[in-house]
């Protein structure tokens, strides 16, 4: 099926988990990976995989596959990506239990969290159980890279997870607005 329709497809069925109408860019793709440097004792945590529209990128920027590991809590889009990309390890999971799948994968180390998780949509508990797994890594060194669309840019829940962020990790490298995306984002990062 075609992805943007399947996209569209899920959002309709759970619109405040999917957050997006639509994948990310490859303009946003290729923003949420820069300065992005993998090798296997270092890898990429992507979180909220969907359609792969960064994994796509992302995958032509890695030495090896043991340097990725992919959490979708989707089944659709698990089934898809599995079929797209073969060879890296993307698991139907809860990012809310990240550490978890991450120890049982024996992979190496988590050093960037690429997160497509739409944390301006989903229900607050959600988002902390989900950043109290994010902490785990962050406190052992990393970097955590996440987008917000321009238009919910304020909205409170989008605003509250930048403050807890900031509260933690410090003032926010924003990037500037990417307009080749549906809609415009900016990403977002903060390093430990
Ligand atoms: C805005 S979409 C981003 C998809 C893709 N990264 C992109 O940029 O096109 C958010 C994704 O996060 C997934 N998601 C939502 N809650 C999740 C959770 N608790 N654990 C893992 N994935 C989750 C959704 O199913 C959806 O695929």
């Amino acid at each position: 099926m075609n992805e943007r329709l399947q996209f569209f497809q899920e959002f309709l069925k759970n619109p405040l988990n999917v957050g997006a109408i639509s994948p990310s860019s490859p303009a946003l793709a290729e923003k949420m990976l820069a300065e992005v440097e993998a090798d296997s004792k270092h890898i990429i945590l992507e979180i909220g995989v969907g359609t792969g529209a960064i994994t796509r990128i992302l995958q032509t920027k890695i030495p090896n596959p043991n340097c990725y590991l992919g959490i979708e809590i989707n089944e659709a889009f698990v089934e898809c990506a599995h079929k797209e990309f073969p060879e890296l390890k993307i698991v139907c999971g809860d990012a809310g239990e990240a550490e978890k799948i991450h120890a049982e994968t024996r992979l190496g180390e988590v050093k960037y969290i690429i997160s497509g998780l739409p944390f301006a949509s989903l229900p607050g508990e959600i988002s902390q159980t989900i950043l109290s797994e994010v902490d785990k890594f962050m406190s052992k060194g990393c970097l955590f890279r996440t987008f917000q669309y321009v238009h919910g840019y304020y909205l409170p829940p989008a605003v509250k997870f930048r403050q807890r962020m900031q509260e933690k990790y410090g003032k926010v490298r924003r990037s500037r607005v990417v307009l080749k995306n549906v809609p415009p984002a900016y990403t977002l990062t903060w390093q430990t």
